[in-house]
């Protein structure tokens, strides 16, 4: 059984090298399973590959020893077409691009019911942590309240590096994207684009309804400064890109990506540093399970990839079964009416005015007190409060400036 791989890029080269790695495997031989096309625009003169690089789809398409294909060229098109194209050829198709299950998921889980054929996306989310089979499959006598987690391993990275050593944020990107982290356009990664799609996908598989990117507010890491860290460390609290999708009783749910704070103290997601993910499900039979790992990389990337292959390949013309129902406009409820804990940054000429007219504003606030805190900036705590009426009473401080606002997680 013929085997071909679109992209031949980070993920796609990782992937064709495992595949090579493992060829002479005895479960591989069993089945047998044969690299035979990786479709590029590229030319690779020198790599060990070289010979089965094609520029031509059709040649893929119309080859019928072809049944599983490898979809790592990220992105939305031609992504979309080529995949599609191959399942409605009966080719079964795995891939590790997030972007195009998060926008196309439902419709290409149909071509492939419509086809007798797979759609597998295990590397699409937190790299080599298994997690699209255990929430589907393993956990799937649970009613899942919550799935939230660090899904970014570029984002966890640049973190870990600037405020854990004073790394700039200029080189800790530039290192994360050398170790192959980071999307093409690392602004995906850094802006949340690229978490929120995969959070998606999470509470699609968790809930049951697909969840389209647009539906969820997405802040990134860029306005993190190192106040925000030495504030946070003051409330002995890490900073980390974190992703959250909740099931509401009226039966939407609620979904964001943004930083938090997160307490040293009692939270597991605290301590995952580095490239890694770390994935949190809340089921009413299993209680709270973690997934961990490597969630960023070729390497990791392809062991999900080629796993999918594999699983494909052991159930040709069988089907796995993914389903789930379309999305709507009002499944998801308004960002605005999140509540949560909040801290805030704000710069002020007149502090003894701003600190009053935020006591008055945010009841219970509590400010944040460092050694050499910048003349005119203030940092405080607001108890639980709508996300909406929160940034509205911010805006109505007279004098004051919002600077950074990140809520304060509370798992
Ligand atoms: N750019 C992604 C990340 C790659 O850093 O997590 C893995 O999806």
């Amino acid at each position: 059984m013929d085997v071909a791989i679109l992209g031949y890029g980070v993920v796609g080269s990782g992937t064709a090298r495992l595949l090579e790695k493992i060829s002479g495997d005895a479960a591989l031989r069993a089945l047998p399973l044969r690299l035979k096309y990786i479709l590029d625009i590229r030319d690779f003169p020198g790599d060990p590959l070289e010979r089965l690089v094609t520029h031509n789809f059709n040649a893929i398409l119309g080859d019928p020893d072809v049944r599983v294909v490898a979809e790592t060229m990220g992105g939305l098109h031609p992504a979309f077409e080529y995949v599609l194209a191959c399942l409605r050829a009966g080719k079964s198709v795995v891939t590790s691009n997030k972007e195009l299950v998060a926008a196309k998921g439902y419709a290409l889980l149909q071509a492939a019911r419509e086809n007798n054929a797979n759609f597998l996306f295990e590397g699409s989310v937190g790299g080599g942590i298994p997690i699209i089979r255990p929430l589907s499959q393993c956990l799937c006598a649970n009613e899942i309240a919550e799935v939230a987690g660090i899904l970014n391993g570029t984002t966890n990275f640049i973190l870990t590096r600037m405020l854990g050593d004073a790394m700039p944020f200029g080189r800790a990107l530039q290192m994360a994207q050398e170790n192959g982290y980071a999307e093409r356009d690392p602004s995906a990664d850094i802006g949340g684009a690229d978490a929120c799609r995969k959070i998606c996908i999470l509470a699609t598989l968790a809930f049951g309804r697909h969840v389209y990117p647009e539906q969820v507010r997405t802040e990134g890491i860029e306005g993190i400064t190192p106040e925000d860290a030495a504030y946070a460390d003051r409330l002995d609290c890490s900073i980390k890109l974190l992703a959250r999708a909740k099931r509401l009783p009226d039966g939407r749910i609620t979904a964001c990506v943004a930083p938090m704070l997160v307490p040293r103290e009692g939270s597991l997601l605290a301590c995952v540093s580095d490239v890694n993910n770390a994935i949190l499900i809340r089921g009413d039979a299993v209680g709270d399970v973690i997934f961990y790992g490597r969630g960023a990389g070729p390497e990791p990337t392809a062991s999900a990839v080629v796993a999918d292959i594999l699983d494909c390949a052991r159930h040709i013309d069988r089907r796995r079964h993914f389903e789930w129902e379309d999305g709507a406009p009002d499944y998801v409820a308004p960002a605005e009416d999140d509540i949560a804990k909040f801290y805030a940054r704000v710069s002020c000429d007149d502090e003894p005015s701003a600190r009053k007219q935020v006591l008055q504003a945010f009841p219970g606030a509590s400010f944040i007190e460092i050694d050499g805190a910048r003349p005119g900036d203030l940092a405080f705590v607001i108890l639980p409060t709508k996300d909406g009426q929160m940034r509205a009473a911010l805006a109505g401080l007279a004098g004051v400036k919002a600077e950074m606002v990140m809520r304060v997680a509370g798992f």
